[in-house]
């Protein structure tokens, strides 16, 4: 059976770090809109230069065109045995076009985490991105700039040794302006997952390794399995879940 998860929630909620790992070990690919946007943004490709300034204000990209980057994903041959996506949907015509697009794929499970906005302003604004493989860090946390083994994802990452940059997305200002549009366009379409069986909502207060073991939990028991047999499947395919 296909392995299809959404990830919602706020900026800053924990989306993109549960759903790299959730996907890894399971074998499926993980679809950001956001580093498929900031991928384009970095490379200045045509696509790039449309969104960046929209993006920099926090702005959201256009459903036409985001609904045609992430069908175009779903239906490379990767993503056929399930995805993890994260950042998408975030509007109404979003979720029904995502709803067309999986019509004949196996049930779709969404997770919503939920953090109080103060906190996840705190999260943005700490955050730091690895320049070269965009691994994240918490500036509050670590002293990153002495702490090299914090990301080797890349040969430079290992190499030369990570440079950590914040979001272009990421200062205050921005990240309450995010919150305002998440909150305006895309909560009120949680509402729209909320009557189905395959929805839930997990605490994302919690440590990061918490919120992981929270997570297989919901997507078992929105499949109507028990967090085992995804503990199996992940096995299966490799990983550790
Ligand atoms: P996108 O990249 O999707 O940003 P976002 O939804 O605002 O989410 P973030 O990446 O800020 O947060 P996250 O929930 O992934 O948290 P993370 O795991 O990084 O979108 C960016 C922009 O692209 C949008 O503003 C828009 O312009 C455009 N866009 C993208 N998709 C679009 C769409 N569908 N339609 C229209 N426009 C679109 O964690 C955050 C920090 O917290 C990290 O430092 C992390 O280490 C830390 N952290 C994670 N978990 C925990 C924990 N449990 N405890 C403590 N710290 C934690």
């Amino acid at each position: 059976m296909a392995l299809n998860l959404v990830m919602l929630g706020p900026p800053g909620a924990g989306k993109g770090t549960q759903a790299e790992r959730f996907a890894r070990v399971h074998g499926i690919p993980k679809v950001s809109t956001g580093d498929i946007l900031r991928e384009a943004v970095h490379s200045a490709s045509e696509l790039g230069r449309d969104v960046k300034e929209g993006m920099d204000r926090g702005e959201l990209v256009g459903d036409d065109l985001i609904i045609e980057i992430v069908r175009e994903r779903l239906m490379r041959p990767d993503a056929m045995a399930g995805f993890v996506l994260d950042g998408f949907p975030r509007t109404a015509p979003q979720a029904k076009a995502l709803d067309e697009l999986t019509a004949s794929r196996g049930p779709v499970v969404c997770v919503e985490i939920q953090v109080p906005d103060e906190e996840l302003v705190r999260r943005v604004r700490a955050r730091r991105v690895c320049e070269d493989c965009g691994a994240n860090a918490d500036a509050f946390e670590h002293a990153i700039d002495s702490v090299s083994d914090l990301c080797q994802n890349t040969e430079r990452c290992r190499t030369v040794g990570p440079t950590w940059v914040a979001r272009s997305d990421d200062s205050e200002i921005v990240v309450r302006e995010r919150l305002k549009i998440y909150w305006r366009n895309t909560r009120p379409m949680i509402e729209y997952y909320k009557a189905r069986p395959t929805f839930r909502a997990i605490d994302g207060m919690r440590s990061p390794e918490q919120v992981r073991e929270a997570l297989v939990g919901a997507v078992a028991a929105a499949l109507g399995q028990p967090a085992e047999s995804l503990r199996d499947l992940a096995r299966q395919s490799g990983g550790q879940a």
